[in-house]
C-alpha cells in the first residue's frame, strides 16, 4: 500500500502530457512488484523439466526459400524491431551501444538501416524499422535517426517503461520526483521483456495491426547476425502445416563458450526459456553442459502482433522475474536497491504453438566485448547491404576464440589505439593478448597465438609479422 502511494504521488509529479503513459508504466511496475512479493520458491522445480518434443525446435535447414513473388507479400506483413534501450558502457563507450562504430565508419544503427533499406528496395516493399529505446538513449537515437529520413525506410521510435529502484531496507522507491534526468540514478529501463507492453502503450501495436501487418521481428541490436529471414517468415506466414505459429524463438548450438546464454526447455506442456538466474546452484552445472541442453537463445524473436495483443489483453504474460539487486551511490551514500527486470524471451510458455528453429550459428553475432568488435572488423567478413557475411577463404565456419587483457583492451578506444590496422585473421583459431601489447601494420595471426606482456614489460608486434603457433612473452619494443 505505501508502493501504492508512493507511485501514485511519482506519477502526479510526471508533466501533464506524460501522466498518461506514466500512470500506465507505474501500473505496470506494480503488477511486477506485487508479483515478486508473492511468489515464493523457484519459477521453475528441477525435476518437472521435461525432455524437449522432437518436433520442438525445427532445423532451420528444413525450411523452404519462398518464391520471389511471395517475398514482396510476405515483407508487407513484417515489422522489425530492434532493441536499443542499452548503453556502450560495458566496452567504455557514452552514450547508446547502437552509435558505436563497428565498421567501415558505420555502426549498429547504420548497419540496421543499410539491410532494411536493402530489403525495401529489393522488393519495392516498405518494411518499417522500429527501435525501443530507453530514457537512456532516446536523446542521442533521436538525434541520429534524423540523418536516415531521405532512406527507404520508415523508422519509428518508442521508449520502453522507466520504473523506479526500490530500496531494499524499506522495499520503497527512492525516486523523489519523476524529473528523470535530474534523479538518474533513481530509475532503470526494466529489461527487453518491456518490449510487449511498451509497444502496446506507445500505440504501435495497433497501429501495426490495422496496417495489415502481422508479425514483428524482435533482435539485439549488437547481433549483427540479426537479418530478416525470408525462410523463417515464410513459414510463418504460409504454414504447410495448419498450424500459425504465435512464436519463434532462434535457437542455436550450444558450444562450451556459451553456458551462461538462455536454453530452451518443456515444461507444463509448453516450450518455455531457462535462463541461468532460475537455475538452483546444485544444477548449475548441468545447465552449462552441452549434453542436456543443447540450444542456447539468440534472442532472435518472431512473435505474431495479434497474440501479443490478445495475450496483454487478457493479462496473461506473467514473464518470470529477473531479481536484479545493486549497490548504487545515492546522494553520496551508497544504497542497496532493487530492480525487477523480465527478458523478451520469457514470454514463450504464453503463446499458442510456439516453436524453436535451430539457426545457423551465423544468426549470432553478437558485439558485447572488443574481442567480439576485433572479429567483426577483419577480414572474416566482409559487408554486403549491411550484413556481415564470412569470408570464403576462412576453411571452417567457427569464429576464433579471443581473449584480450581487461586493463589495455576493453575500451573501445584504448582497444583501437593499440593496432595500427585490424590483422589478417583468417586462419586463427585462438588468440590471447594480455598486457601493454600493440599490433603494427599488416600483421597476420595464424593458429593459436599468445601475447603476454607482464608487469613493466612491453611488447610490440612489428607491422607485417606473420605469427603461426607462437607463443610471444618478455619485452619486445620496436
Ligand atoms: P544486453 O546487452 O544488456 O543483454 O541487452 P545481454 O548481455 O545480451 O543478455 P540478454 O540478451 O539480456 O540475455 C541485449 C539487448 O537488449 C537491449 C540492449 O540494447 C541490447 O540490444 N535492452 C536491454 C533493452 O532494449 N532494454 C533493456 O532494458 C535491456
Amino acid at each position: 500500500n505505501n508502493l501504492q502511494k508512493e507511485l501514485c504521488k511519482l506519477s502526479e509529479k510526471a508533466l501533464p502530457d506524460q501522466r498518461d503513459l506514466v500512470r500506465k508504466e507505474m501500473h505496470g511496475f506494480a503488477n511486477l512488484f506485487e508479483r515478486f512479493l508473492k511468489e515464493e520458491g523457484p519459477s521453475v522445480e528441477w525435476e518437472r523439466i521435461e525432455k524437449l518434443p522432437e518436433d520442438a525446435v525445427r532445423n532451420y535447414k528444413t525450411l523452404e526459400t519462398p518464391t520471389t513473388d511471395l517475398i514482396q507479400m510476405m515483407l508487407q506483413k513484417l515489422v522489425v524491431v530492434k532493441l536499443n534501450g542499452g548503453l556502450g558502457t560495458s566496452m567504455g563507450c557514452h552514450g547508446p551501444k547502437s552509435v558505436i562504430t563497428v565498421r567501415n565508419d558505420l555502426t549498429f544503427l547504420d548497419l540496421t538501416v543499410q539491410q532494411i533499406e536493402h530489403l525495401n528496395k529489393t522488393y519495392n516493399t516498405n518494411v518499417p524499422l522500429v527501435l525501443m529505446n530507453s530514457f537512456n538513449t532516446d536523446e542521442d537515437t533521436e538525434k541520429i535517426v534524423r540523418k536516415y529520413k531521405n532512406l527507404q525506410i520508415e523508422i519509428y521510435t518508442f521508449n520502453q517503461s522507466c520504473y523506479p529502484r526500490v530500496n531494499r531496507e524499506n522495499l520503497l522507491p527512492i525516486a523523489k520526483s519523476y524529473d528523470v534526468d535530474n534523479e538518474l540514478e533513481a530509475w532503470y529501463p526494466p529489461g527487453h521483456g518491456d518490449f510487449y507492453k511498451s509497444f502496446q502503450n506507445s500505440g504501435f501495436l495497433s497501429k501495426f495491426i490495422k496496417e495489415g501487418r502481422e508479425y514483428c521481428f524482435i533482435s539485439n541490436i549488437d547481433n549483427l547476425g540479426a537479418t530478416v529471414d525470408l525462410n523463417i517468415l515464410n513459414m510463418l506466414l504460409n504454414p504447410k502445416e495448419q498450424t500459425a505459429h504465435e512464436f519463434v524463438m532462434e535457437v542455436t548450438d550450444k558450444t562450451k563458450a556459451d553456458v551462461k546464454g538462455g536454453t530452451l526447455i518443456q515444461y507444463e506442456n509448453k516450450l518455455r526459456l531457462l535462463e541461468i538466474a532460475q537455475v538452483p546452484s546444485e544444477h548449475v552445472d548441468e545447465f552449462k553442459s552441452v549434453k542436456k541442453f543443447k540450444f542456447f537463445n539468440t534472442n532472435n524473436i518472431w512473435a505474431k502482433l495479434d497474440a501479443i495483443e490478445r495475450v496483454l489483453n487478457e493479462d496473461t504474460l506473467n514473464m518470470e522475474i529477473i531479481v536484479n539487486n545493486k549497490t548504487i551511490k545515492h546522494k553520496g551514500n551508497n544504497l542497496n536497491v532493487i530492480q525487477l527486470e523480465t527478458a523478451v524471451g520469457a514470454a514463450m510458455k504464453v503463446f499458442n504453438d510456439a516453436i524453436g528453429i535451430n539457426v545457423p550459428r551465423s544468426r549470432f553475432l553478437p558485439v558485447k566485448k572488443t574481442s567480439d568488435l576485433l572479429l567483426v572488423m577483419s577480414n572474416l567478413y566482409s559487408l554486403k547491404n549491411g550484413s556481415l557475411v564470412m569470408s570464403p577463404q576462412r576453411m571452417f565456419p567457427t569464429t576464433p576464440l579471443v581473449k584480450l587483457g581487461d586493463n589495455n583492451f576493453s575500451k573501445v578506444k584504448d582497444f583501437l589505439m593499440r593496432f595500427a590496422n585490424i590483422p589478417d585473421l583468417i586462419e586463427l583459431d585462438h588468440l590471447t593478448v594480455s598486457g601493454d601489447v600493440t599490433f603494427g601494420r599488416s600483421v597476420s595471426l595464424k593458429g593459436t597465438v599468445i601475447i603476454i606482456a607482464n608487469h613493466g614489460e612491453r611488447i610490440d608486434i612489428p607491422s607485417g609479422a606473420c605469427l603461426e603457433n607462437k607463443i610471444v612473452s618478455g619485452n619486445l619494443r620496436i
